[in-house]
């Protein structure tokens, strides 16, 4: 059974935990676009882990963990991590693979994002994660991009003296400081050893596992309104987080695809800039960003938190072919006297949109249609079947999959691992 993993809001629905929930079934973990934007958070007992380009999936002994050719990775950024993973216990050695072919950021990528963001005048900022992916991801499009696979040529080092010359032109343009190819090339030296072991043909790998009928599930990062193509636009990352950047980004081809589960918070939130239209600037959105923690697991920045979406939440379905939906942060909610469901948007003249419009302008102009459901106002994080629930928490649940499509897969009560129900699959 291969599995693609997708966030089906604006990030941070609740991926990792539910990655580490599907590892158990799984042979291969593969992460297929992103980079360490991602903030993935896995509580196992009183531990939390964040996770930001390993996979999710590393918290499994033995569990084989991939990053395809379609994420942007800092070495440093991964070596940090790899150190990270290493002494909270995990053996890596041999169930690590970096693809060849992904593209590495570096660190003129990462000057080059905060120069950028920092040259946008208001309104025009993106709030990046700063992490350097947009300038990694124009690089690999413009192909001029440097891949894993480059340390390995004896003309590496030339090759980062020759970006570095590139990139400074870029940065006095935007006004920064430039920076001394030399001491990027002291930089980078001692990081090609360390790499190096983990370096792989991925994609062959991949089919090998494949061949033998192993399980692979595709970790998605980021989101479907986060998405190049199908997000708010230019509010958006540099990748394709939805199902099928899972194909592009690890060489899988769509037919060895045999489900999608997409992840759904049961609420919204969304962290940097851009259009949001259930935002909450009152003391709802207050109580769900305390009592959901939501504080991004990268930059610690606040979330803005607003009412559950079901146009956004329909539109990704769709573009996702979404089979089975793990819903999470149901325990957020427990305290709400009321719950309120988005089913549209309402234009100024009346009209009222039940799709996404492409066009940011439109939204301006639009505010939420709601549809209010009486809350449970008791406590859910305890309760291990889905038979359990209070009647208005299923009446909520039932709602959003009438108005959605899709079935419920999991359903998510806590951060712990262990409250997690599993209902359809
Ligand atoms: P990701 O980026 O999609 O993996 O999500 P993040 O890890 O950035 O943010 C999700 C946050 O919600 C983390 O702090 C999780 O520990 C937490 N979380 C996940 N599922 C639940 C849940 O069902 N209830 C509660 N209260 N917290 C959850
Ligand atoms: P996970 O995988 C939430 C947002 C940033 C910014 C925009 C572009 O944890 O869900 P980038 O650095 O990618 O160029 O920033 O995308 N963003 C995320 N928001 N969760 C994420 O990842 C995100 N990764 C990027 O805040 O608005
Ligand atoms: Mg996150």
């Amino acid at each position: 059974m291969n599995t693609v993993l997708v966030g089906a809001q604006w990030g941070d629905e609740g991926k990792g935990k539910v990655i580490d929930f599907l590892t158990e079934e799984a042979d291969v973990v593969v992460r297929f676009q992103g980079g360490s934007n991602a903030g993935h958070t896995v509580v196992v007992g009183d531990k939390k882990y964040v996770l930001h380009l390993v996979p999710s999936g590393v918290l499994h002994d033995g569990k084989h963990c991939v990053i395809g050719n379609g994420v942007v990775m800092d070495p440093f950024d991964l070596m940090k991590e790899l150190e990270q993973v290493e002494s909270w216990g995990f053996e890596l050695k041999g169930r690590f693979h970096i693809s060849e072919r992904a593209h590495m950021v570096m660190q003129w990528h990462r000057a080059i994002d905060k120069a950028e963001e920092a040259a946008r005048p208001e309104g025009h900022k993106i709030g990046t994660t700063g992490r350097g992916i947009g300038p990694a991801y124009a690089a690999k499009v413009g192909r001029y991009g440097m891949r894993v696979g480059d340390i390995l040529k004896p003309d590496f080092l030339d090759l980062v003296r020759a970006q570095v010359a590139e990139a400074n032109r870029a940065l006095a343009a935007l006004g920064a400081q430039p920076l001394d190819p030399e001491e990027m090339v002291k930089l980078y030296t001692p990081m090609v050893k360390a790499l190096m072991p983990y370096v792989t043909d991925t994609i062959q790998f991949l089919h090998e596992n494949l061949d033998e009928k192993k399980s692979i599930l595709f970790e998605g990062a980021q989101a479907t309104m986060l998405d190049i193509d199908f997000g708010t636009y230019p509010f958006v990352t540099s990748s394709n987080p939805t199902a099928g950047g899972a194909c592009t980004g690890s060489g899988v081809p769509p037919r060895a695809i045999d489900r999608v589960i997409g992840v759904l918070k049961l609420y919204t939130t969304r962290v940097g800039e851009g259009p949001f239209p259930t935002e909450l600037f009152d003391e709802d959105g207050e109580t769900l960003r305390k009592r959901g923690g939501e504080f991004g697991a990268t930059t610690g920045r606040p979330r803005r938190c607003g009412w559950f979406d079901a146009v956004v939440a329909r539109y990704a379905q769709r573009v996702n072919g979404v089979d089975f939906w793990a819903m999470t942060k149901l325990d957020v909610l427990d305290t709400f006297p009321v719950v309120k469901i988005c089913t549209g948007y309402r234009r100024d003249d009346g009209f009222v949109y039940q799709t996404f419009p492409a066009d940011l302008a439109v939204l301006k102009r639009c505010t939420p249609v709601y549809e209010e459901l009486p809350g449970w106002q008791c406590e859910t994080s305890h309760i291990t079947d889905y038979s359990e629930l209070p009647e208005n928490t299923k009446k909520y649940v039932n709602r959003i999959l009438d108005l959605v499509g899709g079935k419920l897969g999991v359903l998510s009560v806590g951060p712990a691992r262990e409250t997690t129900l599993r209902i359809n699959i």
